[in-house]
């Protein structure tokens, strides 16, 4: 089976390709190394000893979509590609919704003209919005996130629902992520954030290898354990797990959690990875981030339930993963 990766050589994406590339499935990636690079190839390559067929285009050319499908036989398309930094959505809101909502309109034009009807979409937690009732199941109602970055992710949700409520012979799965953090094990694979990382294990790192100071908590007067925001942090090879289980049971239009069930607080993660890792994390109270929400944790059994998927790294590996990688890989 030909599976197509849009994003492949990203951070989610390229895990994914190693797992699909272990279980024998034949993966063509798309990217446009917008951000990530091409070494990722070899990375991958190490790892599997597999080569993968790339092609660095954009999505947003439907001539080059169209040219992808005309020389491939492709029977499922995992959709990763798109602009993901909240912060900068919403200083760049136009060219967010155009690159994720037109890299994926024209996929879906080109894969329905090309008979291919199987798709796996990168959803997010962020379509929930804030909630009050957790952990957090599927059928809870949206609320519309507060960001443009946010705002494709749902708006984009509610473009394969109707494209599946014209024609049910689409199978489509919509993945809704939680925390993605930590790194493959071999440390060839991992996040390489963009300038200053706007998520909390990278920015962990680089306070952890000396790049930066300390880390700031964004609030702890939240009603958490420890005032401190929660989420639930998900090991990203157990994420790429989660897309082999969807690609097993693609069956109609799914929407499935992919997250552990664990709520962990910001000191709880810092306190952790100083455990694991024998290092020390400075970091110092900071006001509240805007847009943040206090909790956030998935109900993981629909996943577990219908597509046998289960988590099996421990927030420890999460967090020795991770450190292992920002060794390796970003250098001072
Ligand atoms: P990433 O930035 O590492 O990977 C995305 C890849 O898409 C990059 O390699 C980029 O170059 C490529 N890309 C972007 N626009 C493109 C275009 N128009 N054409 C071709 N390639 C393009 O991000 P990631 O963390 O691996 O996230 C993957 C997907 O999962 C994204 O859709 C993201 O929104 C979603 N997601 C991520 C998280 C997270 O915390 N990392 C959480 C929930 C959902
Ligand atoms: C986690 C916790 C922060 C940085 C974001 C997106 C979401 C999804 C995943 C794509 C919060 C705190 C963080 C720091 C801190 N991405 N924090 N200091 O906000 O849950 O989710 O990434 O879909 O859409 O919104 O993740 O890692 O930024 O924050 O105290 O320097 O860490 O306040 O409580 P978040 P995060």
């Amino acid at each position: 089976m030909a599976v197509l990766i849009t994003g492949g050589t990203g951070y989610i994406g390229s895990h994914t390709v190693v797992e699909m590339l272990n279980n024998d499935y034949e993966v063509i990636i798309v990217d446009n190394l917008s951000n990530s690079k091409i070494d990722v190839l070899d990375k991958i390559y190490k790892i599997t000893g597999k080569k993968v067929k790339f092609y660095q285009y954009d999505l947003c050319d439907e001539t080059l979509v169209d040219k992808l499908f005309n020389e491939n036989k492709i029977d499922a398309v995992i959709h990763f590609a798109g602009l993901k930094a909240v912060g900068e959505s919403t200083m760049k809101p136009i060219e967010y919704y155009y690159n994720n909502i037109l890299s994926t309109l024209n996929l879906i034009k080109v894969m329905k003209k090309n008979d291919v009807k199987k798709i796996i979409f990168s959803s997010s937690a962020t379509v929930y919005g804030k909630q009050d009732k957790f952990p957090i199941e599927e059928g809870f109602k949206l609320n519309e996130p507060t960001n443009p970055y946010g705002k494709t992710k749902l708006y984009i949700e509610n473009i394969l629902k109707d494209l599946y409520k014209s024609d049910s012979s689409w199978d489509i799965t919509l993945l809704r992520y939680f925390n993605p953090i930590g790194a493959h094990e071999s440390g060839l694979i991992g996040e390489v954030p963009n300038g200053i990382p706007n998520n909390l294990m990278p920015y962990i790192n680089q306070v952890a290898t000396g790049k930066r100071e300390k880390l700031f908590v964004f609030g702890n007067d939240y009603d958490t354990v420890d005032g401190t925001g929660v989420r639930d942090y998900i090991h990203v090879c157990d994420l790429a797990y989660g897309h082999l289980c969807a690609l097993k049971h693609l069956k109609g239009l799914n929407i499935y959690n992919l997250g552990t069930g664990n709520g962990y607080s910001v000191l709880e993660i810092v306190k952790a990875y100083e455990r694991v890792n024998n290092v020390k994390i400075k970091y110092e109270i900071a006001p509240r981030r805007e847009g943040d929400i206090d909790t956030c944790y998935a109900s993981p059994k629909k996943a577990e339930d219908e597509i046998g998927f289960k988590c099996t790294r421990d927030l420890d590996e999460m967090c020795r993963s991770s450190y292992n990688f920002e060794k390796k890989n970003n250098k001072l």
